[in-house]
C-alpha cells in the first residue's frame, strides 16, 4: 500500500435484502487519519455500508477494502486492523466490564491483555469500574464499554455506528472528545450519525445517502455553500452610505447584496473564504460592526437537501 492510498474504500459497493436495495452502488475514499460521517435518514444505507466494510454482510456487487485488505477475499486481515462500535452494543450483560473486553481481547490475540484492558478502560473514563456487570450500567457507560472493546487491540480503523446515540448532552460531549483524541492518536473513523452539529465539529467530510443513494459528498463547508449558498448576515451599527454599499458589492466573491437598514444579507461564494473580506471591507469604509453570523449550518444545508430530493420525488411521481 502506497502512503498516499485510501485507507477505506469503496468501489460500487452495493447490497440488497432479497428485493430491497438497501445501497446503491457507492463509491468513495476515506484517506488515513481523516474522520468521514455518514449521514442520513433511516434506513437509508449507513448501517449496511459500516456492516460490510467491517466483514460482517458481503456487497451483493462491487467491492471494498480497508487498508488495502478485501474485505471478503482478506477479512481475517480487515478484522485485525478495524475496530467496531455497532449500532446495538453487542456486550455480554451478565460478564464483567473487564470479562467482556478480555474476551474480545483474547479473540484478538491481543499481547499483554491485562495492559491493554487497563489502558482502554482507562481513556474511556472507566479505569475504576472493571468489576461492575455490564448488564447493570446505564446506556452511557455501556457505549464507553462498547468504545473500549473497539480500541482494545488499537486498531488503525475505527468503523463507528451512531456513538453517541441516545447519550446526555456531557456524555455526547465526551464521546466526542474521545474520537478526537483518537483522530490525534493516527486513527481514521468512519462514522454514522444522526447529529449534524456532531458531524460539522468532528467530520473531515460528510456524506449524504437517501434510500441507499449517495445525494452528496463533501467538506461541511462545501455542503453548506453548495446548499445554502454561502449567506452571511451582518450588522451594522449605523446605516451604511452609498460609497460603502458600492465597496461591499464591488468585493471578490461578493455575488449579491440586501441591504436591510442597519445590516445586510451578502450572498458570497464561499462563506469561509470571503466573510473576512467581506469584514475587513466595511471596516476599511468606516463601518461599525456589531455582529456577523454566517446563516446556515450543516443541520439546515442537510434538511434543505431532504426538502429538494422530497419534492423531486413528488415530482417523478407525478
Ligand atoms: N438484514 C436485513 N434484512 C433485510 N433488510 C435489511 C437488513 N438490514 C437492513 N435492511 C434494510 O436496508 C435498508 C438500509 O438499512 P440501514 O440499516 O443500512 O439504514 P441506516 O441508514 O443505518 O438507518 P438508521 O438511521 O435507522 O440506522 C433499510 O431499508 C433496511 O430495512
Ligand atoms: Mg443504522
Amino acid at each position: 500500500m502506497t502512503p498516499s492510498a485510501p485507507a477505506i474504500e469503496l468501489r460500487s459497493t452495493g447490497r440488497n435484502f432479497g428485493t430491497r436495495v438497501a445501497l446503491q452502488p457507492l463509491d468513495l475514499a476515506v484517506a488515513p487519519g481523516e474522520v468521514f460521517g455518514l449521514l442520513g435518514p433511516n434506513g437509508s444505507g449507513k448501517t449496511t455500508t459500516l456492516r460490510i466494510l467491517a466483514t460482517l454482510i458481503r456487497p451483493t456487487i462491487g467491492s471494498a477494502s480497508v487498508l488495502g485488505h478485501d474485505v471478503v477475499a482478506e477479512a481475517m486481515e480487515v478484522r485485525r486492523v478495524i475496530g467496531v462500535m455497532p449500532e446495538k452494543p453487542s456486550l455480554y450483560e451478565r460478564l464483567t466490564i473487564r470479562d467482556n473486553l478480555s474476551f474480545w481481547a483474547d479473540a484478538h490475540a491481543v499481547p499483554r491483555v491485562d495492559d491493554a484492558i487497563a489502558r482502554a478502560l482507562e481513556f474511556v473514563g472507566l479505569g475504576g469500574r472493571a468489576n461492575e456487570r455490564v448488564g447493570e450500567l446505564s446506556k452511557g457507560w455501556r457505549q464507553r464499554v462498547s468504545l473500549a472493546r473497539a480500541i482494545v487491540h488499537q486498531p488503525k480503523v475505527l468503523l463507528l455506528d451512531e456513538p453517541s446515540s441516545g447519550l446526555d448532552p456531557s456524555a455526547a460531549t465526551a464521546m466526542e472528545r474521545m474520537i478526537r483524541e483518537l483522530v490525534a492518536g493516527g486513527s481514521t473513523v468512519l462514522m454514522n450519525t444522526h447529529r449534524l452539529a456532531e458531524a460539522e465539529r468532528l467530520c473531515d467530510r460528510v456524506a449524504i445517502l437517501r434510500h441507499g443513494t449517495l445525494l452528496e459528498l463533501g467538506t461541511p463547508r462545501q455542503l453548506r455553500n453548495r446548499l445554502l449558498g454561502g449567506v452571511v448576515r451582518v450588522e451594522l451599527a449605523a446605516p451604511p452610505d452609498t460609497r460603502l454599499q458600492h465597496a461591499v458589492e464591488s468585493l471578490p466573491g461578493v455575488a449579491g447584496v440586501d441591504w436591510t437598514g442597519n445590516g445586510l444579507l451578502c450572498r458570497v461564494e464561499d462563506a469561509g473564504r470571503d466573510t473576512p473580506r467581506l469584514v475587513s471591507g466595511l471596516v476599511g469604509g468606516g463601518a461599525q460592526i456589531l455582529s456577523v453570523v454566517q446563516a446556515g449550518d450543516l443541520e439546515e444545508a442537510y434538511l434543505e437537501l431532504m426538502a429538494r430530493t422530497e419534492t423531486a420525488v413528488l415530482e417523478a411521481a407525478a
